[in-house]
């Protein structure tokens, strides 16, 4: 067994395995995290085997609560003093204020003490302070900087309870701190500050676009994709592929309940006329319905999943990767999921993990 509850007995067991150089799966609000001393570079290449992950995605570092300030992040050369303007620090104090612990990330001037391999070589790099009580514990317990992508392998859907871990790492990891199902749900909304203050946001997830927006008194600036002009690219690792079930997963253009039932004839025709559906809903009021009226067009075997009641978007985000999960393991030979509003900011984060876990129509 090496799924371990948050004992303080298992959490300084954790502690001694990060000191050695091993991994532990850590929760945090999020997503689960696979962890590693983000200063101890043979540490973190265990990270990239474990998930077979690619050299070219940098990663994101866990700051203990009591380092979580520019003078100790500076002083520990995570950050470097010497790069950070003036502007820069202004709005880090800002925005951590407002949001840590919490569920955003800021790229900003790497420091000295950071292996190369954390931050693929770029001169920035990734932090935040995760607000989950056992990812404090443990940082507190250990006093490490925590390396720790989403503990899954490559590609694939994110964790969001232990056993997800142990189902995507088994024999790759042999420790996991169990903390329960993730509140959030999905990942950090990741921003980047740049020298003269500008925020761009590299990733939406779980930090409301507009409350940072509003705490900074600045626009959140968004990347352009695929252009050869001077707009800042978007974050390394962020690629369209991503999140992804296995079973060949397709993104609506509508919300089933919104289709007459010749257009539901002629998705079903389009899509090949499968013989087993699995459907991601957005609210559960449409969940009978929606099984009823597909099962009346010919398909021998539906399963729905829904997200919520009611376009609760904090819901939704909690059981997005679970519902996936669900739908891939149910034996369906494809899969559709409904089109999901693009505001407000979370809508747009869960729009976004299911346009990168969907193959072209
Ligand atoms: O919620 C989260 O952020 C979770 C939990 C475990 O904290 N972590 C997570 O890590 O989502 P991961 O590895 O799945 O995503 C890390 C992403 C990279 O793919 C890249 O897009 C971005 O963070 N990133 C990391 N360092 C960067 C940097 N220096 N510049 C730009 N983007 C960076
Ligand atoms: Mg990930």
């Amino acid at each position: 067994m090496f799924i371990y509850p948050p004992t303080l007995e298992n959490i300084q067991a954790a502690a001694q395995h990060l000191r050695s150089g091993h991994l532990v799966a850590i929760p945090t609000e999020t997503v689960y995290g696979l962890a590693a001393n983000a200063l101890d570079s043979t540490a973190v290449a265990r990270i990239f085997a474990a998930k077979e992950r690619p050299h070219f995605d940098p990663l994101i570092i866990h700051i203990p609560p009591h380092l979580a300030n520019l003078p100790d992040l500076i002083a520990a050369q995570i950050l470097d003093g010497v790069r950070l303007t003036d502007i820069a620090k202004e709005r880090f104090l800002t925005l951590t204020q407002a949001f840590w612990p919490g569920p955003l990330t800021l790229v900003l001037p790497r420091g000295a003490a950071i292996p190369d391999l954390v931050t693929s070589g770029l001169d920035s790099v990734a932090i935040r302070c995760p607000a989950h009580p056992v990812a404090q514990a443990l940082l507190t317990e250990s006093n490490l900087f925590l390396a720790a992508p989403s503990a899954n392998r490559f590609g694939r859907i994110s964790p969001t309870s232990a056993a997800h871990v142990e189902s995507e790492l088994a024999g790759r990891i042999d420790f996991i701190l169990d903390g329960g199902v993730c509140t959030v749900g999905i990942e950090s909304t990741i921003i980047a500050i740049d020298p003269d203050g500008a925020l761009w946001l590299l990733r939406p997830g779980g930090a409301s676009i507009e409350a940072i927006s509003q705490a900074a008194g600045v626009p959140v600036l968004r990347p352009i994709q695929n252009t050869t002009n001077t707009q800042k690219p978007q974050a390394p690792g962020m690629l369209s592929s991503h999140y992804a079930p296995r079973t060949p997963m397709h993104l609506l253009q509508n919300r089933l309940c919104n289709l007459s039932d010749d257009a539901l004839q002629h998705l079903w025709t389009f899509y090949h006329r499968p013989k087993t559906l699995g459907v991601l809903i957005v609210n559960a009021e449409e969940q009978n319905t929606t099984q009823a009226r597909l099962l009346a067009l010919g398909v021998e075997r539906v399963w729905v999943e829904a997200l919520t009641h009611h376009d609760d978007w904090t819901q939704a985000a909690q059981h997005l990767f679970a519902a996936m999960r669900a739908l891939d393991a149910s034996g369906a030979e494809i899969l559709w999921a409904e089109d999901v509003d693009k505001t407000p900011s979370l809508a747009y984060a869960i729009q976004d993990r299911l346009q990168r876990a969907s193959v072209a129509p």
